[in-house]
């Protein structure tokens, strides 16, 4: 028995019961001993939205939502942000611990000599409309990456695991630049492994005449910082997808792309995008003040603010905005920053805002780095989910070597019709 406990009495029968407190949780599994009776279910929890239910014990991040922390495997992100290279922030998600001199070349070899796709990949992608959004063909693609590997299904395997686990992070760039290579009508770009991870995606995107294509080193550098915080944050929506999908032990592809659905979602990682439409529709910091009223009256919300869990500025957002200055020392400043900087002020001083603790998150500034680089709005969300990739990954392994995981599924409190009988057909 723990120290800590929870004792409940019921009054439909005036028996109590002693829970054990862990972790500051009770089991919900522990609740089932609650019966009015012997052919009582057992009393369950109702949390829609699962706002306050801990669905996994985790070690990858960990994050404190009211102090503005954010930590993976104990580093705190702005250490890893300064320090670390993408490569080597990923083995640390992974593995657990920062590689050695070592370990970091033969992971970096590894990812590196994955980033090919199949020739027939390359073909499938073509088969879309000229103008299929980006995030609808990655998706698609990933899960067409199954169909490659088949035996990817075999999730038990940890060498088969881990050989999955190295091509997704390799490819996910490949395909993300494919997708807006066939936007603009461009022929595709071969992965180039002497660049490192960013510096080879700029080249995927970018590439025009040149023979062999140099990354600009400040833009290659600020899209190492952006992938970095972008990497992973525990249960969110699309993390909680890739554990509840991974959960009936598909293959880690066809999880992927579920998981990569749910980031689309504009509440999610499909924000970034609608916050530089916002950002177009306010066109002028004079229109702000009109704007936030709207947002005030219930009219829509203010995009790239607000977070489940930060209650506090989100530390990633701090972080991108001095990317910004990098990033627009090369590419020139983005007119649409002076809109977000004021639209910021104004609303951090705003009571809305401030009594519902709403502070600018992750998307907020990205948006406008990725445009500055060139990036139209539709590739924003593909822009959030290659660095993504690592965490979902992380997490995935996590949960298939949990002893404790079993396949998700929840419970529900049925409201419909109670049993009827179908009306005799008449004649
Ligand atoms: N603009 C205006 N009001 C807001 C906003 C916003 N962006 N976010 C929350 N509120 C209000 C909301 O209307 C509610 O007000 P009231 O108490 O009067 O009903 C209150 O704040 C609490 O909001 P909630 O919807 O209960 O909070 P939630 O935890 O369910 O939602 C959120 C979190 C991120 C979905 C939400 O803040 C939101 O929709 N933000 C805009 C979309 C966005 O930027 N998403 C990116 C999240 S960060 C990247 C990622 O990890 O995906």
């Amino acid at each position: 028995m723990s120290e800590s406990t929870l004792t409940i009495t019921d009054n439909r029968t005036e028996k109590s019961y002693t829970l054990p407190i862990e972790n500051g949780t009770v089991r919900a599994m522990d609740l089932r001993q609650i019966k009015s009776d012997a052919d009582d279910f057992g009393l369950m929890t109702y949390d829609p939205a699962l706002m306050n239910t801990a669905s996994t014990k985790s070690a990858i991040t960990f994050i404190d939502g009211d102090k503005g922390i954010l930590e993976y495997r104990g580093y705190p992100v702005e250490q890893l942000a300064e320090r670390c290279d993408f490569l080597e922030l990923a083995y640390l998600i992974l593995f657990s611990d920062l590689p050695d001199k070592q370990q970091l070349a033969a992971w970096t070899y590894d990812v590196t000599h994955h980033t090919f796709v199949h020739e027939n990949i390359k073909t499938l992608m073509q088969a879309f409309r000229y103008d299929a959004r980006p995030m609808g063909m990655f998706i698609s693609t990933v899960a067409a990456l199954s169909s490659f590997y088949p035996d990817a299904n075999k999730v038990s395997d940890a060498d088969i695991r881990l050989a999955q686990i190295k091509r997704l992070i390799a490819k996910v760039p490949t395909i993300a630049a494919y997708t807006y290579r066939h936007n603009r009508g461009l022929r595709y770009i071969y992965p180039d492994n002497d660049l490192s991870y960013t510096g080879n995606f700029l080249n995927m995107m970018f590439k025009m005449t040149d023979v062999k294509y140099t990354p600009n080193q400040a833009l290659e550098h600020a899209l190492d910082v952006l992938f970095i915080l972008h990497a992973d944050h525990e249960q969110n929506c699309s993390t909680n997808a890739m554990r509840a999908i991974g959960s009936s032990c598909v293959d880690p592809y066809s999880a992927m792309a579920g998981a990569a659905a749910a980031l689309y979602g504009p509440l999610h990682g499909g924000a970034n995008e609608e916050v530089l439409k916002m950002l177009s529709r306010i066109d002028d910091t004079r229109n702000i003040p009109e704007f936030i009223q709207r947002v005030k009256n219930g009219e829509g919300k203010l995009m790239g603010f607000g977070h489940r869990v930060y209650k506090n500025y989100d530390p990633r957002a701090r972080i991108i905005k001095r990317v910004a200055d990098e990033v627009f020392a090369v590419t020139g400043r983005n007119r649409l920053l002076d809109i977000a900087l004021e639209l910021e002020r104004i609303a951090l001083e705003d009571e809305y805002f401030i009594s519902r603790k709403l502070y600018p998150n992750v998307d907020f500034y990205s948006g406008i780095i990725y445009q500055a680089m060139g990036l139209p709005e539709a590739m924003f969300p593909v822009m959030f989910a290659i660095p993504r990739t690592v965490g979902w990954l992380a997490q995935w392994q996590e949960m298939i070597t949990d002893p404790e995981q079993k396949i998700t599924r929840p419970r529900q409190i049925f409201v419909g019709q109670p049993r009827r009988e179908l009306p005799k057909k008449k004649g």
